[in-house]
């Protein structure tokens, strides 16, 4: 009988687990603990400690099990890169599901899934025209939202009114199309593939010379976009820096995916995280976040698995996934499929159980 030492992790993914305010833990480092994530002993005769931590709230959080994060006891995202291959349906996974409930998109253009989850194709004719500004709803109250809701924004040559999600954070995604956004008086040239954030008190305007298509997420109130004549409002100089471009030669390699975060704490978005991703041919085995988060599909098309229902997605569609949701996109497209997020809590999009 071999002396070597059982490791107990059985699977390279976080334990969602609930924590108590004031209340210490201790986290096994070792992987011999058989109650993970917590220590159980077992490390006695290893170079290994637990980490004891204090719990500063009462909440669910996700711990590593993997013990390959850097950010211990809390998963960042680490156990993805453990395999050269991000975590796809097994075998088994896709046969539970080979009876999925196909679901077509309604007549306004919307596919409602398992959990309040849905896709869908947002519709020219559901547009609110003010001068060269178009805007519609896509993720709203009324459609399960908590946290986050999303407008899709299209801009034809000129210069619009001002614009305002009140009291919040504004999160701007340029799918199509450059120009200049002036938040409050305050001049950014923007380009496609990448983000803008707004700091709540702040208007914004855009100045341009074609048709631009822009996604605005506001957080985490959901209010409604107002548009006005005149801007009151002054560019707040403690947060010069606000606009971040996708670069993928900077990006994150998440095993045979990559990702960069666009909008977040780096640019002053305490409570929203957007990323720009990219996936190859694949299918993503089911997963949840705890956060709600808003998808919209850049370039390629598939599928979105969520437990009982499937929909077809494709380049253009919205994707509302409400916290917790299991979820699964598959990519059928041989080019790949690149995507915009954008969630709350903010975060690291790696991170998933
Ligand atoms: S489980 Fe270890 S980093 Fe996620």
């Amino acid at each position: 009988m071999s002396d070597d030492p059982v490791e107990y992790v059985v699977e390279n993914k976080p334990c969602l687990v609930s924590l108590e305010e004031g209340k210490k833990y201790a986290w096994c480092t070792c992987k011999l603990s058989k109650t993970q994530p917590f220590c159980d002993g077992a490390h006695k005769g290893t170079e290994h400690r637990p980490m004891v931590f204090k719990a500063e709230k009462t909440e669910d959080v996700l711990l590593c099990a993997c013990k390959a994060t850097k950010s211990g006891p809390y998963c960042d995202g680490a156990h993805n890169n453990l395999e050269d291959v991000y975590a796809e349906a097994s075998d088994a996974e896709i046969l539970s599901m080979k009876d999925s409930v196909q679901i077509d998109q309604d007549a306004n253009g919307k596919a409602l899934v398992d959990g309040g989850a849905y896709v869908m194709t947002p519709n020219d004719k559901n547009d609110t025209v003010v001068g060269n500004l178009r805007y519609q709803p896509v993720i709203a109250k009324e459609d399960g939202a908590t946290k986050l809701s999303l407008h899709r924004l299209t801009v034809s040559a000129g210069t619009t009114k001002w614009m305002e999600y009140e009291g919040v954070d504004t999160v701007l995604y340029f799918v199509s199309g450059a120009g200049t956004v002036d938040i409050a008086g305050r001049e950014f040239n923007v380009d496609k593939e990448a983000g803008l954030y707004v700091r709540p008190g702040e208007k914004f305007r855009v100045i341009t010379d074609e048709e631009m298509v822009i996604y605005a997420t506001a957080c985490p109130l959901l209010t409604d976009l107002t548009v006005t004549d005149d801007n009151e409002t002054t560019f707040q100089t403690e947060q010069e820096e606000r606009y971040i471009a996708f670069d993928e030669a900077t990006a994150n390699v998440m095993a045979n995916r990559i990702y960069q975060e666009l909008v977040d704490k780096k640019v002053g978005s305490n409570e929203v995280t957007q990323f720009i991703g990219q996936i190859p041919k694949s299918r993503a085995a089911m997963h949840r976040h705890l956060y709600e988060e808003a998808i919209v599909i850049l370039t390629g098309y598939g599928k979105m698995w969520t437990g009982t229902k499937v929909t077809e997605v494709k380049t253009g569609d919205v994707l509302f996934l409400p916290h917790r949701q299991g979820h699964s996109v598959e990519c059928t497209d041989e080019g790949g499929m690149q995507l915009m997020g954008v969630f709350y809590p903010s975060g690291s999009p790696a991170i998933n159980y």
